[in-house]
């Protein structure tokens, strides 16, 4: 029995039909827990939308009802904020029927793309036209353009192309009260005001629904390199990030940072993966080089980068990949860890940054903060260390109970984020607030800054009905 009148039940099925409204309890199911199964919710219903003007109709019939909305992409977010509470009273609101690629312009090197358009199928309408959309994360089979506008997704090549945020030119948006922002604007310059687009990226669904977005093009690659590298620490990692990104410039477009921790959860959990070396070491990155030349000398570069670092003791061993299933197999090492890490029981995810600079300081006391206070713990640090974003995910001690371990969340999540904080870093630099980090925001986030937050939350969202519990 839904908790919703009937009479918002009726208006709800006359705009969306049978498509798009699921209440049968089996069908919802997929919508109310995330891909790690740490969170779980329920829901009055799931409401599928297949239009900008659905969307808006079906929001103003909430909002009129006092009904809460949890917008939904494609549900692959790491912090919750995608999964309604547990009261089942709130509605979720999945775009995964808004596919339509709705305009290419090449001239201006732009494309225009419902909010449910899955991003690897992004990335494959950018290359039939001859460009390239650099987003990529491992999720691009099932996250939303949406999704990854309202999380400001990051990714392995915001080196050299930067994160959604810096992807966008335009959205469409439908506020809280059902009316429609048509912002779909492709333009580079436009200085008439706040740049009101920049609201609603990174807001997690809390200030309106996305249902559209103007995102730009860039040329195709035509040569690529690939090296997996093994080093001594992760300073030597910093080190090497800079003499290759003086060596490569903006061709050095991937630089990712593992431990052998996180190698030694893949090797165990990922089928297909091997070790590279014969001996062990304790980090590794995956360098990636990219050009728009079919015959970039790419290779010379990345072999006479390593040649030197290798003189200098920062690089120890390394392969570079001579074949596309070689690179193939090297990102597979990479990719793998957040799959692998779920085998090991629950992981306490925390994607915080702090100055490149800083990452190897905040490394060895982070480790030695939490060695000291939980002895045990296995530090799973990895991640996107050219933009200083680390993921400092633990998992249990060996043989210890997941609910011992759980009840231990917050406790070492304080001491991750309080070495956050002395390195002036942020407590989420990829994955946002959602549930999972929204009452440590009001902990480490300056509190003027909460105030603007919750003022502009206020202006466009009065009765807090969009994503509530999420983010403020
Ligand atoms: P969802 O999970 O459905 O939603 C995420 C948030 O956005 C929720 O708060 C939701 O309410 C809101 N939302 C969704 N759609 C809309 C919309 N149309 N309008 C308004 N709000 C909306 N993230 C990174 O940044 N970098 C990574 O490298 C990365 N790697 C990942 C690897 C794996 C294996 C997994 C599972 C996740 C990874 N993520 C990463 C996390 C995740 O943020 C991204 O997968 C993606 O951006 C989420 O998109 P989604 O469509 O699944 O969104
Ligand atoms: C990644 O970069 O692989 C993800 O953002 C990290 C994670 O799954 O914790
Ligand atoms: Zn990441």
């Amino acid at each position: 029995m839904s908790v919703l009148p009937n009479s918002l039940l009726q208006a709800l099925h006359a705009v969306l039909g049978d498509a798009g409204l699921i209440r049968d309890a089996e069908r919802m199911h997929s919508y109310l827990s995330d891909w790690r199964n740490a969170y779980k919710g329920q829901a009055a219903l799931v409401l599928r939308p297949a239009s900008t003007e659905e969307v808006a109709a079906a929001v103003r019939l909430c909002s009129e009802a006092g009904v809460a909305l949890v917008p939904q992409g494609g549900n692959t977010g790491l912090c919750g904020g995608s999964i309604p509470d547990e009261s089942g009273a709130q509605v979720v609101l999945s775009l995964t029927r808004m596919t339509r690629i709705r305009d290419v312009d090449v001239g201006n090197e732009t494309i225009t793309v419902e909010a449910g358009v899955v991003l690897q199928r992004l990335q494959e309408a950018a290359a039939e036209v001859g460009r390239l959309f650099p987003l990529s994360l491992g999720a691009e089979g099932s996250c939303t353009v949406g999704g990854n506008l309202a999380t400001n997704a990051g990714g392995t090549a915001v080196l050299r192309y930067g994160n959604m945020r810096d992807l966008a030119l335009g959205l469409e948006v439908v506020l809280p009260n059902g009316r429609i922002w048509n912002g779909l604007r492709g333009l580079r310059k436009d200085n008439t005001g706040y740049d009101l687009k920049q609201l609603f990226i990174g807001a997690e669904g809390t200030l309106g629904i996305i249902t559209a977005a103007v995102l730009k093009l860039f040329p195709a690659v035509r040569s690529l390199t690939t090296a997996w590298v093994a080093l001594p620490s992760p300073q030597a990692a910093v080190e090497l990030l800079g003499q290759m990104r003086s060596l490569c410039g903006d061709r050095l477009t991937g630089f990712e940072l593992m431990s052998r921790q996180s190698l030694e959860f893949v090797l165990r959990h990922v089928a297909g993966c091997n070790d590279l070396f014969a001996e062990v070491h304790s980090w590794y990155v995956l360098i990636e080089l990219s050009d728009t030349l079919f015959d970039a000398p790419l290779n010379d570069m990345l072999e006479r980068g390593l040649a030197e670092a290798f003189e200098q003791g920062t690089v120890l061993d390394a392969v570079v990949a001579s074949s596309q299933s070689q690179v193939a197999a090297l990102w597979a090492l990479r990719e793998g860890i957040s799959e692998a890490q779920n085998h090991e029981g629950p992981s306490l995810k925390h994607d915080i940054s702090v100055p490149v600079s800083s990452i190897a300081a905040f490394v060895a006391e982070a480790d030695k903060r939490l060695q000291q206070a939980f002895p045990g713990v296995r530090i799973v640090a990895y991640g996107h260390v050219g933009d200083g974003n680390l993921h400092y995910n633990i998992s249990k001690p060996l043989g210890a109970e997941d609910a011992g371990f759980k009840a231990q969340a917050q406790a070492i999540m304080h001491v991750i984020f309080d070495v956050t904080a002395s390195f002036a870093g942020s407590i989420s630099a990829e994955h946002g607030l959602g549930q999972s980090k929204r009452d440590a925001a009001r902990h480490y986030k300056d509190p003027l800054e909460l105030e603007l937050m919750r003022s502009i939350k206020q202006t466009l969202d009065p009765a807090g009905l969009m994503n509530p519990g999420k983010l403020l």
